[in-house]
């Protein structure tokens, strides 16, 4: 499955991605500019992405430990979510996300 893939400066990058990985170890292990300093503990932030708004439907709802952190970040939007608490799966294949400013 793909995951599509804007960085800050405007490259866009398509992505093999398995189901069951996270969207942040997708887009680290592909070698794109994300720190996901916590490793995906839901305690850092640093994975800040903005989804596309049509992908927004199928993401299970924030969790109170992603809103939490969400509120400390930069520039958070509404179709902000931490990557590292995203699971790819069938239906989610073929997404857009964006990386934050300070996710790098
Ligand atoms: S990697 Fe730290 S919150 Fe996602």
């Amino acid at each position: 499955m793909i995951l599509n893939v804007t960085t800050p400066d405007g490259e866009r990058h398509e992505l093999e991605a398995l189901a069951g990985w996270r969207v942040m170890e997708v887009i680290r292990d592909w070698g794109l500019p994300i720190l996901a300093e916590c490793g995906g503990a839901c305690s850092c932030a640093t994975c800040h992405v903005y989804v596309d708004a049509e992908w927004l439907d199928r993401l299970p709802p924030r969790s109170e430990e992603e809103e939490e952190k969400l509120d400390e970040a930069f520039d958070v939007r509404d179709t902000s979510r931490l990557s590292c608490q995203i699971l790819m799966r069938d239906e989610l294949d073929g997404m857009h996300v964006t990386l934050a400013p300070m996710a790098r």
